[in-house]
């Protein structure tokens, strides 16, 4: 097997405002997009030619990835006017598609497993696909797959809000992964030039044929779909990569950091290229930041993600933020999440002076884009 495609068609409204500067596929995980960290997957599985299928913001994706030469590996893109459903949107690819079984992932999910895992899977199965499968304790915003045990032939896929639990209580399930390997035969399943949705019309049908299995799999799984999964999934990942290295580290900081004086560091810490940190900095537990950021003296930053080349100055502090690219902090700025609730900063916000923004107890707080943000808020 040597294709996939990665399928990204929603606007990701529910991580506005963060979606309204960045492609909900380009959102950073531990510093990479979603979509580069899934292309890096299949490449090291042996995938060389990948497809993306995305229907929105997709001339900022061509920009970023051309044809793939900078991942060594072969992008295409397929030309989806609207969006026609996550199987019209693989349909468009057929002629890519149509020599060997390939994978399918939903462009979405943060994954850290061996691929070729699955791909041995769905040799032993020898069905029309494979649904990547993982346990949650909360199943009903996923597809919910019901199984033999011994054989884990799908006998019921049941798409997000279709599976009500025996006692209207939800119990731990296998759900759908969104990460699958079909063989080209499912196109002859989906309908070309029409809206058709691979979990509500196509799956059904190849459960009820017997050609559907799951395997679970191993490793971090998130859907980002909201903000407090994408910190959530990012922390996760940190977390396994660290586990893996070969060499045991507590953080994943570029060698090169510029630190001034003395600085804690609570791991785990991740930390890009080009990053300044000034004296009596606490970075940490739970901290991404990415490239080119700055940040002034005895600031306090913990379970906060910084995206590239933002500039924090000094006695600032940030607990249970994402702050996007470019945004400005001034002196003595206070961003203050709770557990569930964010503060979330989009794309070149700027906050001035001792100003204080305290996520309320139902809901995060989220600033807009190139907003100035000149008076407290709690
Ligand atoms: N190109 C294209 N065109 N992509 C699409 C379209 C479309 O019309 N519609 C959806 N997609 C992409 C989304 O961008 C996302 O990457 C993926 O398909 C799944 O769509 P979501 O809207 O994110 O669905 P979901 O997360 O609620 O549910 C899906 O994923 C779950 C796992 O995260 C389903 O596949 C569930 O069964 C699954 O459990
Ligand atoms: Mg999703």
């Amino acid at each position: 097997m040597t294709r996939g495609i990665i399928i990204s068609g929603g606007w990701g409204t529910r991580l506005r405002p963060l979606t309204c500067t960045i492609p909900k596929s380009l959102i950073p995980i531990v510093n990479k997009p979603v979509i580069e960290r899934q292309i890096l997957l299949l490449k090291s599985a042996g995938i060389k030619d990948i497809i993306l299928a995305v229907s929105v913001m997709s001339d900022v994706l061509r920009k970023y990835f051309g044809d793939g030469d900078k991942l060594g590996i072969n992008i295409q893109y397929t030309d989806e006017k609207t969006p026609l459903g996550t199987a019209g949107a693989i349909k468009l690819a057929e002629d890519y598609l149509k020599e060997e079984n390939f994978f399918m992932l939903n462009g979405d999910v943060i994954l850290n497993f061996d691929f070729k895992e699955l791909i041995q899977a769905h040799a032993r199965y020898e069905g029309l696909g494979v649904i990547a499968s993982k346990v949650v304790p909360d199943p009903s915003r996923y597809g919910v797959i019901i199984a033999e045990e011994k054989s884990n032939k799908i006998l019921k896929f049941l798409e997000k809000s279709e599976y009500t639990p025996p006692d209207g209580k939800h119990i731990p399930m296998p759900i759908n992964a969104g990460v699958y390997i079909l063989e080209p035969d499912i196109f002859q399943y989906i309908k070309p030039n029409k809206k058709v949705s691979i979990e509500h019309d196509i799956f059904p049908i190849l459960v009820s044929e017997e050609k559907l299995y799951h395997y679970s799999i191993p490793g971090v799984w998130k859907d980002i779909g909201k903000p407090e999964e994408l910190l959530e999934g990012n922390i996760q990942l940190m977390n396994d990569m660290l586990k893996n290295l070969q060499t045991k580290k507590e953080n994943l900081i570029d060698e090169n950091l510029d630190v001034e004086g003395k600085v804690l560091i609570k791991p785990p810490v991740t930390i890009g290229e080009n990053v300044v940190i000034r004296k009596n900095c606490q970075i940490g537990p739970n901290v991404i930041i990415g490239d080119k950021v700055y940040i002034g003296a005895n600031t306090e930053i913990k379970d906060s993600l910084i995206y590239n080349e933002t500039y924090i100055s000094e006695n600032v502090k940030c607990e249970k933020t994402i702050i996007a690219d470019n945004c400005l902090l001034h002196d003595g700025v206070q961003l203050i999440g709770n557990n569930q609730n964010l503060v979330i900063l989009s794309s070149y916000v700027e906050v001035l002076d001792n100003i204080k923004l305290i996520a309320p107890y139902n809901n995060s707080l989220a600033i807009c884009h190139h907003e100035v943000v000149r008076l407290d808020v709690s």
